[in-house]
């Protein structure tokens, strides 16, 4: 008789973003002519790019012919693309990536929840708490997170809190603690808008390639820095030994909808002498037919010159949006953090009131939808998050509401 895999059985719940979508159409089904702004999951609302959409009709026309069509594409990525990359968005950094070491892919969501495949079944992991609750899921999944405790915590993970006391930065584990095989880092920081600068980054670059660890680097929001701050961990030095680093058009593009990321594992991340990027690309080429053709054309023309100013004139919007709710909360006298260099807005629920009781009432009495902290890991508890990435309308008549409502 077939067996399934009971990790699947441990996960508590549903995932975050599934959960709240059920409860936000449960309540849109029982109040049909309530209106309702979602600043919850961090959905994008502003069309693609002029230049993009232009690419993706040429990508289209040429399926349409047969001189020009195209089937199954390489695995890892068109060269075209994986060049773009490696010259605008490492270049401008002045990092040196080469194209194979780049893992074209249809998001981030996708590479940080595959990458554990080609570690041992039994590797040692830590995150951030609050997290972003794929690291953590994919985890117990794979049977690497052990059992879900009523903390909220599971006993194979080693959490790293991110409080206020500590700015939202997780403190290097004491010596005392086994060093983690596996590190999942995100920054600027999804829930917390937290960022982390080149000091501390190197910090963790040291600590992982100390011990033997392998830092998985997520950089899904690096377009919203605005400071002097490492948009790569491949700015630090060392970090080619130690990290693997995951990037999205999601954010920055607007391509939640069309799917495209990348993954870049350098040649000298070895473990026992094998070569990390030699099976991320076996596991990829295997296991995965590459991102659509269209959608790599729509992924180059973001890094033409036009596409940069059209993507930048949209991240301007959404940070636009990420000041005023900053603003907003801050001229309510709340604590608020994040908004500067992320699109995400971390805020301590007024009055004490839990993650969940503040998520029921936003809904409920002012139909506006955020994310509850405690749904990104036990520390997060007490807190909540708003997104950036609504319309400028929507943001700003939600923190009238709140306002209204307090
Ligand atoms: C979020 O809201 O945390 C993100 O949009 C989720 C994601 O990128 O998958």
């Amino acid at each position: 008789m077939a067996r399934i895999n009971e990790n699947y059985t441990r996960l508590p719940g549903s995932y975050l973003f599934s959960d709240i979508a059920k409860r936000v159409s449960a309540f849109t089904a029982a109040h049909p002519d309530r209106s309702i702004i979602r600043l919850g999951i961090g959905d994008v609302t502003r069309p693609l790019a002029p230049s993009v959409i232009s690419a993706l009709h040429q990508a289209v026309a040429e399926q349409a012919d047969a001189a020009t069509f195209r089937g199954y594409g390489p695995e890892l990525g068109y060269d075209f693309l994986r060049q773009k990359i490696a010259d605008v968005h490492y270049g401008r950094l002045g990092v040196k990536i080469d194209t194979d070491e780049i893992f074209v892919s249809d998001g981030a969501k996708s590479d940080t929840g595959n990458i554990g495949d080609i570690f041992a079944a039994d590797s040692t992991v830590a995150v951030c708490d609050p997290v972003y609750p794929v690291y953590v899921d994919t985890n117990a999944m794979a049977g690497k997170a052990g059992h879900y405790q009523s903390s909220g915590h599971w006993d194979r993970i080693l959490y790293l809190p991110c409080t206020q006391e500590n700015g939202f930065i997780p403190e290097i584990p004491s010596p005392h603690v086994p060093a983690p095989e596996l590190i999942y880092l995100c920054f600027p920081n999804n829930p917390t808008g937290s960022t982390i600068n080149a000091i501390d980054l190197q910090d963790w670059v040291d600590y992982a390639r100390r011990n033997g660890s392998v830092i998985f680097y997520d950089a899904a929001y690096e377009s919203y820095i605005t400071e002097d701050l490492p948009h790569s961990i491949y700015e630090i030095e060392g970090a080619r030994e130690c990290a693997i680093e995951f990037c999205s058009f999601s954010k920055t593009a607007g391509f939640t909808g069309i799917r495209l990321g990348f993954t870049v594992v350098p040649k000298e991340l070895r473990i026992d002498g094998i070569a990390l990027n030699s099976l991320w690309a076996r596991r990829q080429s295997t296991k995965f037919n590459g991102a659509s053709y269209l959608t790599q054309r729509a992924g180059e023309a973001v890094y033409s010159e036009q596409g940069q100013k059209e993507i930048r004139e949209t991240i301007a919007y959404y940070q636009d949006n990420a000041r005023v709710i900053r603003e907003g909360l801050l001229a309510m006298g709340w604590s608020v953090f994040g908004g500067k260099n992320a699109p995400y807005i971390w805020l301590k629920t007024p009055q004490n009131l839990s993650s969940w009781e503040f998520f029921d009432l936003l809904l409920n009495k002012a139909g506006v939808v955020g994310t509850p902290g405690s749904g990104f890991g036990p520390a997060g508890e007490g807190y909540f998050r708003l997104t950036a990435f609504g319309s400028a309308e929507n943001t700003a008549a939600a923190i009238e509401r709140i306002r209204t409502l307090f």
